[in-house]
């Protein structure tokens, strides 16, 4: 019994853990697109694997009898790729995916489809622009001058940008306290996000709420749909199941 297991979240991260905990072995695969924070435990594979075909036979090739699809909310072709490759190889599939943020009263949220539409959105609700959909997403308001923007990521985002902004790499979790002074220190007037879920980057959400501000969100893509839990305990408990189901 081999799991293996999509990764590039905490959930990732943490499902990892408590399978190497229950003797499953378990191998992470990774982008590689951002250095983790901490290797996680089991195997690890880093890079693409070449498309859909390529995958169903390094899953055959590694003798995995089950995959858990743990990346984040919007990597859409990895997800994609993960349920042609199982139905391929024959390989049982699990989503793990954190449930979306849900505005609560007094929030002033601008739900939008898309990054164009996000991006089209901002000169009429705000001039002074927190932007957190992450560095590979950035350049989609490349062509918006009316703001200026601070463009919080990981990482170095990818050109081109927005020809008025400051750049500030960082890492969440981040507190709501942290969150507060930010809004404060830089008057922001308007956020933009996607809609990844999860308590580690929510606090921008209540201090925004505090502040009154608006909230541009980007809705989650509509995935390919496979079985899907919201829980690292319910992953493992799967895993579980098709351990049983595989002696
Ligand atoms: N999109 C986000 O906002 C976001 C935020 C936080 C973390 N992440 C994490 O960052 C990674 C890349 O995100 P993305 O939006 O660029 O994904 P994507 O658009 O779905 O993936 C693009 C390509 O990268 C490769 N890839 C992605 N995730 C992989 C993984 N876990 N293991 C091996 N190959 C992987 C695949 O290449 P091949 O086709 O060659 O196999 C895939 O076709 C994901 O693992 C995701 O969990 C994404």
């Amino acid at each position: 019994m081999t799991v293996l297991l999509l990764g590039g979240t905490s959930e990732a991260r943490e499902l990892a853990a408590a399978l190497h905990d229950a003797h499953v072995p378990v191998i992470t695969s990774l982008a590689g697109r951002t250095p983790p924070d901490a290797p996680p435990a089991g195997r690890l594979r880093v890079g693409g694997f070449g498309g859909p075909e390529a995958l169903a036979e390094w899953l055959t090739a590694e003798g995995v009898n089950a995959v858990i699809d743990a990346t984040h909310p919007f990597a859409e072709r990895i997800s994609a790729s993960a349920v042609t490759a199982c139905a391929t190889a024959d390989v049982s599939l699990l989503r793990l995916e954190r449930p979306p943020w849900r505005a609560a009263p007094g929030d002033r949220w601008i739900s939008v489809p898309d990054l164009p539409t996000a991006a089209a959105t901002v000169p009429s609700h705000g001039s002074r622009v927190l932007l957190t959909t992450g560095r590979q997403d950035v350049a989609a308001f490349a062509h918006v001058d009316s703001a200026w923007f601070l463009i919080r990521s990981i990482t170095a985002p990818l050109p081109p940008l927005p020809p008025r902004h400051e750049l500030l790499l960082d890492r969440g979790p981040y507190t709501l306290q942290v969150e507060r002074a930010l809004l404060e220190q830089h008057k922001i007037d308007l956020v933009v996000t996607k809609n990844s879920g999860g308590e580690a980057t929510a606090a921008k959400l209540v201090a925004s709420r505090e502040r009154g501000l608006p909230v541009i969100v980007i809705e989650r893509p509509g995935l390919a749909r496979s079985q899907t839990v919201h829980t690292v305990a319910e992953a493992v408990e799967w895993a579980a199941g098709v351990r049983v189901r595989s002696l």
